[in-house]
Protein backbone atom coordinates (compact mmCIF):
# COMPACT_ATOMS: atom_id res chain seq x y z
CA UNK A 1 0.00 0.00 0.00
CA UNK A 2 0.99 3.77 -0.26
CA UNK A 3 2.69 5.50 2.88
CA UNK A 4 0.66 8.36 1.20
CA UNK A 5 -1.53 10.02 3.43
CA UNK A 6 -5.09 10.55 1.92
CA UNK A 7 -6.54 10.94 5.47
CA UNK A 8 -4.92 14.56 5.46
CA UNK A 9 -7.42 15.84 2.60
CA UNK A 10 -10.65 17.19 4.72
CA UNK A 11 -13.78 15.67 3.67
CA UNK A 12 -16.07 18.42 2.46
CA UNK A 13 -19.20 17.50 4.21
CA UNK A 14 -21.08 20.82 3.88
CA UNK A 15 -21.45 19.97 -0.44
CA UNK A 16 -22.08 16.56 -1.76
CA UNK A 17 -19.57 14.50 -3.12
CA UNK A 18 -19.92 12.26 -6.56
CA UNK A 19 -18.09 9.47 -4.80
CA UNK A 20 -20.68 9.08 -2.65
CA UNK A 21 -24.05 10.32 -4.42
CA UNK A 22 -23.14 7.83 -6.87
CA UNK A 23 -21.99 4.98 -4.12
CA UNK A 24 -26.25 5.49 -2.91
CA UNK A 25 -27.45 4.66 -6.06
CA UNK A 26 -25.23 1.94 -6.26
CA UNK A 27 -26.97 0.57 -2.81
CA UNK A 28 -23.61 1.61 -0.73
CA UNK A 29 -24.04 3.04 2.79
CA UNK A 30 -21.06 5.80 2.69
CA UNK A 31 -22.65 9.00 2.40
CA UNK A 32 -24.21 11.80 4.49
CA UNK A 33 -27.73 13.52 4.19
CA UNK A 34 -26.08 16.46 2.11
CA UNK A 35 -25.37 13.73 -0.65
CA UNK A 36 -29.08 12.00 -0.09
CA UNK A 37 -30.66 15.72 -0.32
CA UNK A 38 -28.52 16.81 -3.43
CA UNK A 39 -29.54 13.68 -5.27
CA UNK A 40 -33.40 13.76 -4.05
CA UNK A 41 -33.69 17.29 -5.50
CA UNK A 42 -31.75 15.96 -8.80
CA UNK A 43 -33.76 13.41 -9.43
CA UNK A 44 -37.35 15.10 -10.30
CA UNK A 45 -35.92 17.16 -13.44
CA UNK A 46 -33.40 14.08 -14.44
CA UNK A 47 -34.80 11.06 -13.33
CA UNK A 48 -32.14 8.89 -15.18
CA UNK A 49 -29.59 9.72 -12.78
CA UNK A 50 -29.85 6.13 -10.94
CA UNK A 51 -30.06 3.90 -13.86
CA UNK A 52 -27.20 5.29 -15.56
CA UNK A 53 -25.29 5.40 -13.22
CA UNK A 54 -26.36 1.66 -12.54
CA UNK A 55 -25.62 0.96 -16.19
CA UNK A 56 -22.60 2.42 -15.95
CA UNK A 57 -21.27 0.26 -13.36
CA UNK A 58 -22.79 -2.66 -14.96
CA UNK A 59 -20.14 -1.39 -17.86
CA UNK A 60 -18.06 -1.66 -15.89
CA UNK A 61 -17.85 -5.57 -14.86
CA UNK A 62 -18.06 -6.15 -18.32
CA UNK A 63 -15.28 -3.78 -20.25
CA UNK A 64 -12.78 -5.06 -16.92
CA UNK A 65 -13.89 -9.53 -18.35
CA UNK A 66 -13.23 -8.24 -21.55
CA UNK A 67 -10.10 -6.43 -21.26
CA UNK A 68 -8.58 -9.21 -18.74
CA UNK A 69 -10.23 -12.77 -20.05
CA UNK A 70 -10.24 -11.55 -24.11
CA UNK A 71 -7.89 -8.98 -24.54
CA UNK A 72 -4.92 -9.76 -22.04
CA UNK A 73 -4.58 -6.80 -20.17
CA UNK A 74 -3.03 -7.33 -17.39
CA UNK A 75 -2.37 -3.63 -15.54
CA UNK A 76 -5.35 -0.95 -14.98
CA UNK A 77 -5.11 2.62 -13.68
CA UNK A 78 -8.47 3.69 -12.91
CA UNK A 79 -9.05 6.96 -12.99
CA UNK A 80 -12.02 8.14 -10.23
CA UNK A 81 -12.55 5.10 -8.80
CA UNK A 82 -14.78 5.97 -6.18
CA UNK A 83 -16.15 3.90 -3.84
CA UNK A 84 -15.53 0.19 -3.16
CA UNK A 85 -18.49 -1.83 -4.08
CA UNK A 86 -19.18 -5.06 -4.78
CA UNK A 87 -16.89 -6.26 -8.25
CA UNK A 88 -14.30 -3.27 -8.05
CA UNK A 89 -12.05 -3.22 -10.92
CA UNK A 90 -9.25 -5.35 -9.24
CA UNK A 91 -11.63 -8.00 -8.45
CA UNK A 92 -13.15 -8.33 -11.46
CA UNK A 93 -9.72 -8.48 -12.87
CA UNK A 94 -8.11 -10.68 -10.34
CA UNK A 95 -11.02 -13.33 -11.24
CA UNK A 96 -10.23 -13.74 -14.91
CA UNK A 97 -6.53 -13.03 -14.72
CA UNK A 98 -5.17 -13.39 -10.92
CA UNK A 99 -1.82 -11.52 -11.59
CA UNK A 100 -3.54 -8.60 -13.03
CA UNK A 101 -1.98 -5.31 -11.39
CA UNK A 102 -4.45 -2.01 -10.41
CA UNK A 103 -4.26 1.06 -9.03
CA UNK A 104 -7.03 3.25 -8.07
CA UNK A 105 -6.97 7.36 -8.29
CA UNK A 106 -9.14 9.62 -6.73
CA UNK A 107 -9.67 13.03 -5.50
CA UNK A 108 -12.13 12.13 -2.48
CA UNK A 109 -10.46 11.36 1.02
CA UNK A 110 -13.49 9.08 1.51
CA UNK A 111 -12.96 7.01 -1.42
CA UNK A 112 -9.04 7.02 0.14
CA UNK A 113 -9.80 5.80 3.39
CA UNK A 114 -12.42 3.25 2.14
CA UNK A 115 -10.05 1.79 -0.46
CA UNK A 116 -6.91 1.65 1.38
CA UNK A 117 -9.07 -0.75 3.98
CA UNK A 118 -10.63 -2.62 1.59
CA UNK A 119 -6.95 -3.42 -0.27
CA UNK A 120 -4.52 -2.81 2.75
CA UNK A 121 -3.01 -6.75 2.49
CA UNK A 122 -3.07 -6.62 -1.57
CA UNK A 123 0.42 -6.34 -3.21
CA UNK A 124 -0.99 -6.18 -6.36
CA UNK A 125 -3.20 -3.60 -5.90
CA UNK A 126 -3.04 0.21 -4.85
CA UNK A 127 -5.08 3.34 -3.78
CA UNK A 128 -4.05 6.80 -4.70
CA UNK A 129 -4.84 9.93 -4.20
CA UNK A 130 -5.25 12.07 -7.20
CA UNK A 131 -6.20 14.88 -9.33
CA UNK A 132 -6.95 13.67 -12.54
CA UNK A 133 -5.75 16.93 -13.96
CA UNK A 134 -2.70 16.40 -12.82
CA UNK A 135 -1.97 13.46 -15.30
CA UNK A 136 1.80 14.40 -14.46
CA UNK A 137 1.83 13.57 -11.02
CA UNK A 138 -0.34 10.33 -10.88
CA UNK A 139 2.67 8.88 -13.22
CA UNK A 140 4.97 9.92 -10.77
CA UNK A 141 3.45 8.40 -7.80
CA UNK A 142 5.68 5.31 -6.61
CA UNK A 143 2.57 3.08 -7.07
CA UNK A 144 2.34 3.68 -10.46
CA UNK A 145 5.59 3.36 -10.70
CA UNK A 146 6.00 0.00 -8.64
CA UNK A 147 2.84 -1.66 -10.24
CA UNK A 148 2.25 -0.28 -13.87
CA UNK A 149 5.16 -1.43 -16.51
CA UNK A 150 4.39 1.17 -19.63
CA UNK A 151 6.34 -1.04 -21.90
CA UNK A 152 3.40 -3.57 -21.22
CA UNK A 153 -0.16 -2.58 -22.96
CA UNK A 154 -1.79 -0.80 -20.11
CA UNK A 155 -5.88 0.16 -19.49
CA UNK A 156 -6.40 3.31 -17.89
CA UNK A 157 -10.00 3.78 -17.23
CA UNK A 158 -11.86 6.95 -17.07
CA UNK A 159 -15.69 5.60 -16.23
CA UNK A 160 -18.22 7.99 -15.55
CA UNK A 161 -15.64 10.47 -15.05
CA UNK A 162 -15.18 12.73 -17.77
CA UNK A 163 -18.30 14.70 -16.86
CA UNK A 164 -16.46 15.95 -14.11
CA UNK A 165 -13.98 17.94 -16.45
CA UNK A 166 -15.22 21.27 -17.72
CA UNK A 167 -13.92 22.09 -20.94
CA UNK A 168 -11.48 24.66 -19.28
CA UNK A 169 -10.00 21.54 -17.51
CA UNK A 170 -8.89 20.17 -20.66
CA UNK A 171 -10.66 16.78 -20.76
CA UNK A 172 -8.64 15.68 -24.02
CA UNK A 173 -5.54 16.54 -22.56
CA UNK A 174 -6.20 14.84 -19.42
CA UNK A 175 -7.87 11.59 -21.06
CA UNK A 176 -5.12 11.28 -23.45
CA UNK A 177 -1.70 11.39 -21.12
CA UNK A 178 -1.52 8.28 -20.66
CA UNK A 179 -2.85 6.16 -23.65
CA UNK A 180 -0.31 8.47 -26.04
CA UNK A 181 2.28 7.11 -24.36
CA UNK A 182 1.57 3.48 -23.39
CA UNK A 183 2.68 0.89 -25.49
CA UNK A 184 1.08 -0.07 -28.60
CA UNK A 185 -2.39 -2.42 -27.47
CA UNK A 186 -2.83 -0.69 -24.60
CA UNK A 187 -6.92 0.43 -24.05
CA UNK A 188 -8.78 3.44 -23.04
CA UNK A 189 -11.88 3.08 -21.03
CA UNK A 190 -14.67 5.36 -21.38
CA UNK A 191 -17.61 6.61 -19.77
CA UNK A 192 -19.54 9.80 -19.47
CA UNK A 193 -23.00 11.40 -19.29
CA UNK A 194 -24.73 12.52 -22.49
CA UNK A 195 -27.63 14.30 -23.35
CA UNK A 196 -28.52 14.33 -27.26
CA UNK A 197 -30.64 17.84 -26.77
CA UNK A 198 -27.81 20.11 -25.73
CA UNK A 199 -30.19 22.53 -24.30
CA UNK A 200 -31.31 19.65 -21.93
CA UNK A 201 -27.50 18.66 -21.26
CA UNK A 202 -26.66 22.25 -20.24
CA UNK A 203 -29.47 22.53 -17.59
CA UNK A 204 -28.03 19.26 -16.03
CA UNK A 205 -24.71 20.72 -16.05
CA UNK A 206 -26.71 24.01 -14.32
CA UNK A 207 -28.31 22.39 -11.88
CA UNK A 208 -24.82 19.58 -10.63
CA UNK A 209 -22.78 22.06 -10.80
CA UNK A 210 -24.70 24.49 -9.16
CA UNK A 211 -25.05 21.98 -6.73
CA UNK A 212 -21.56 21.84 -5.96
CA UNK A 213 -20.40 18.65 -7.71
CA UNK A 214 -18.12 19.73 -11.12
CA UNK A 215 -19.87 18.76 -14.07
CA UNK A 216 -20.54 19.16 -17.58
CA UNK A 217 -22.70 16.98 -19.75
CA UNK A 218 -21.83 16.72 -23.29
CA UNK A 219 -23.08 15.48 -26.63
CA UNK A 220 -22.11 11.95 -28.20
CA UNK A 221 -20.22 13.74 -30.84
CA UNK A 222 -18.43 16.02 -28.15
CA UNK A 223 -16.77 12.92 -26.68
CA UNK A 224 -16.35 10.77 -30.27
CA UNK A 225 -13.34 13.90 -31.18
CA UNK A 226 -11.54 12.77 -27.87
CA UNK A 227 -10.81 9.61 -29.53
CA UNK A 228 -11.23 9.62 -33.31
CA UNK A 229 -7.82 8.20 -33.87
CA UNK A 230 -8.25 5.15 -31.53
CA UNK A 231 -10.06 1.70 -32.66
CA UNK A 232 -13.03 1.19 -31.17
CA UNK A 233 -13.82 -1.90 -29.61
CA UNK A 234 -17.19 -3.04 -31.09
CA UNK A 235 -19.91 -2.33 -30.81
CA UNK A 236 -17.74 1.62 -30.53
CA UNK A 237 -19.09 4.35 -28.07
CA UNK A 238 -22.35 3.66 -27.84
CA UNK A 239 -25.34 3.73 -24.90
CA UNK A 240 -23.92 1.56 -22.69
CA UNK A 241 -26.88 -0.64 -22.07
CA UNK A 242 -25.77 -1.18 -26.03
CA UNK A 243 -22.12 -2.44 -24.76
CA UNK A 244 -22.17 -6.34 -25.24
CA UNK A 245 -25.44 -6.35 -22.88
CA UNK A 246 -25.08 -9.75 -20.53
CA UNK A 247 -28.62 -10.55 -18.68
CA UNK A 248 -25.94 -13.38 -16.52
CA UNK A 249 -23.81 -10.88 -15.03
CA UNK A 250 -23.73 -10.77 -11.32
CA UNK A 251 -26.25 -7.66 -10.11
CA UNK A 252 -25.47 -4.67 -8.34
CA UNK A 253 -27.21 -4.29 -4.75
CA UNK A 254 -30.44 -3.37 -4.35
CA UNK A 255 -30.87 0.39 -4.18
CA UNK A 256 -32.43 2.46 -1.13
CA UNK A 257 -36.13 2.32 -0.90
CA UNK A 258 -36.46 6.20 -1.91
CA UNK A 259 -34.33 5.73 -4.78
CA UNK A 260 -36.78 3.16 -6.06
CA UNK A 261 -39.50 4.80 -7.93
CA UNK A 262 -36.51 6.51 -10.34
CA UNK A 263 -35.25 3.22 -11.40
CA UNK A 264 -36.77 2.05 -15.08
CA UNK A 265 -36.88 5.93 -15.48
CA UNK A 266 -34.33 5.70 -19.13
CA UNK A 267 -36.67 3.15 -20.38
CA UNK A 268 -38.88 6.28 -21.12
CA UNK A 269 -36.44 9.19 -20.86
CA UNK A 270 -33.85 8.43 -23.35
CA UNK A 271 -32.14 11.46 -24.40
CA UNK A 272 -29.40 11.70 -21.19
CA UNK A 273 -27.95 8.76 -20.71
CA UNK A 274 -24.44 7.01 -20.16
CA UNK A 275 -22.09 7.09 -23.65
CA UNK A 276 -18.72 5.25 -23.73
CA UNK A 277 -16.70 2.16 -24.26
CA UNK A 278 -13.44 0.97 -24.77
CA UNK A 279 -10.68 1.72 -27.51
CA UNK A 280 -7.55 0.37 -28.29
CA UNK A 281 -4.36 2.24 -29.03
CA UNK A 282 -2.98 0.55 -32.76
C1 LIG B 1 -19.42 8.80 -10.70
S1 LIG B 1 -18.02 8.24 -9.80
C2 LIG B 1 -17.41 6.95 -10.88
C3 LIG B 1 -16.70 5.85 -10.12
C4 LIG B 1 -16.15 4.70 -10.98
N1 LIG B 1 -15.20 5.19 -11.96
C5 LIG B 1 -17.23 3.92 -11.67
O1 LIG B 1 -17.33 4.00 -12.90
O2 LIG B 1 -17.99 3.21 -11.01
C6 LIG B 1 -16.86 9.55 -10.13
C7 LIG B 1 -15.59 9.49 -9.30
O3 LIG B 1 -14.63 10.41 -9.85
C8 LIG B 1 -13.96 11.04 -8.78
N2 LIG B 1 -13.42 12.32 -9.27
C9 LIG B 1 -14.10 13.43 -9.63
N3 LIG B 1 -13.26 14.40 -10.04
C10 LIG B 1 -12.01 13.87 -9.94
C11 LIG B 1 -10.70 14.38 -10.23
N4 LIG B 1 -10.53 15.62 -10.70
N5 LIG B 1 -9.65 13.57 -10.03
C12 LIG B 1 -9.83 12.29 -9.55
N6 LIG B 1 -11.03 11.78 -9.24
C13 LIG B 1 -12.11 12.55 -9.45
C14 LIG B 1 -15.01 11.20 -7.71
O4 LIG B 1 -14.45 11.40 -6.43
C15 LIG B 1 -15.77 9.88 -7.84
O5 LIG B 1 -15.23 8.91 -7.00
Amino acid sequence: MSDSQPDAIPAPFDVPTSARAYGWMLGGKDNYEVDRNFLLATLPSFPECVDIARQNRSFLYRAVRHLTRDAGIRQFIDMGCGLPTDDNVHQVAQRFAPDARVVYVDIDPIVLAHGKALLADDSTTAVIPGDMRDQREILDHPDVRRLIDFDEPVAVLFLSVVHHLTDADEPRRVLRTVIDQAAPGSYLGLSQVVADDPVRGAAMSEHISGGGVPWQTRTPAELDVFVADLEPVEPGLVNLVDWRPDPDQPPLAPVHEDLVPYLGATKTNRGIYEYGGLLRKP
